[in-house]
């Protein structure tokens, strides 16, 4: 009999969402996502010590302006010092993120995205095997527009609606990270509908974006996001990628059954999406007129700074 991960795999290239290097090889993941959150979870692991010392030991010999300026050449070495880890076990892309208090500053973004590249170079990474991931905020998406004209590849994350997922894809964004758990839990929270796997808003926003994407013939990749059960992840088989976390991935190698796909390219253009114009005055409308999605970027972002303080006040501890 054969696993749903392996029945997955002949509709969806399956994804590690993860910093936690040594779970995932048994599960060949095409590619691997990272995020500030994991990589804070990861780093405070014993089995990483030593990766996390010799960061900090190697940014001993850097002259620095003060404390805080070697404080975050650290926090942006670990991210890359994973993603190098990772990159060794994955035969496709890494993702690394950049700092989530730039979430709103398209220089500070482009900045950061290319020192994130040289750094990755100067290991012997090739650019090609590293997706930069940023946040799908206007100013992100400028900034992915500019670095995608460049040749720098970049994964738009806390992707929550179809009018973020439009903007991205017309700027060129290589792949986008819609979220289908996070959008659950915030109907849940915040709604009495009866929700179940058979109308859970977070794989129907993923339908939707992919079937718009390929309905009107953008190249972007949809990789959908964020997963809270197995279901969530059966009921978006089809979609281009699919970035699950190490227990999911162990949970649906455990289990016998022969999954269908249920999101086909072929059927897009049969789904009834009129085309939405997004430029900045629309984007900020549709966004705003969204209460689900403006929540949950902006907590997304609020999430991601306070885990790369955490990291940031733990570095300090060790210098
Ligand atoms: C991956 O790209 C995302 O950062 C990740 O899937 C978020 O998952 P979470 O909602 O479980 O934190």
């Amino acid at each position: 009999m054969t696993s749903q991960l392996e029945s997955l795999k002949k509709y969806s290239s399956v994804v590690a969402d993860t910093g936690d290097i040594d779970s995932i090889q048994k599960f060949s993941p095409d590619d691997c996502t990272t995020n500030p959150s994991l990589i804070f979870k990861a780093v405070q692991s014993e089995k990483y010590t030593k990766l996390v010392k010799n960061v900090i030991s190697n940014s001993k010999s850097r002259k620095f302006k003060n404390l805080t300026d070697q404080i975050d050449y650290i926090s942006d070495q670990l991210a890359i010092a994973f993603g190098i880890e990772l990159t060794k076990i994955v035969p496709g892309y890494v993702s690394t993120e950049v700092d989530a208090d730039i979430s709103f500053d398209t220089k500070a973004t482009i900045e950061k995205a290319k020192q994130i590249i040289n750094s990755y170079e100067q290991s012997g990474i090739n650019k090609n095997r590293i997706l930069i991931k940023i946040a799908g905020t206007w100013e992100g998406i400028q900034a992915v527009k500019s670095l995608e004209a460049e040749g720098i590849s970049c994964n738009c994350t806390l992707i929550f609606s179809l009018t973020q997922a439009i903007a991205c894809a017309e700027a060129g964004a290589f792949l986008i990270s819609p979220f289908v758990g996070r959008i659950l839990d915030w109907f849940k929270s915040n709604t009495s509908y009866d929700l179940d796997s058979a109308n859970d808003p977070g794989v129907e926003s993923v339908a939707k974006i992919y079937n718009y994407f390929k309905k009107y013939g953008y190249k972007t990749v949809v990789m959908a996001a964020s997963f809270r059960n197995k279901e969530e992840i059966i009921n978006l088989a089809g979609c281009d990628k699919l970035t699950i976390s190490p227990a999911l991935l162990e949970e649906l190698s455990q289990t016998e059954g022969v999954i269908s796909p249920k999101l086909l390219s072929s059927e897009s253009s049969k789904v009834d999406l009129p085309r939405v114009n997004v430029n900045e005055n629309s984007f900020r409308w549709h966004l705003n007129e969204n209460q689900m999605a403006s929540f949950k970027l902006a907590e997304g972002i609020r999430l991601f700074n306070k885990d790369m303080i955490k990291l940031k006040d733990l570095i300090k501890l060790q210098l």
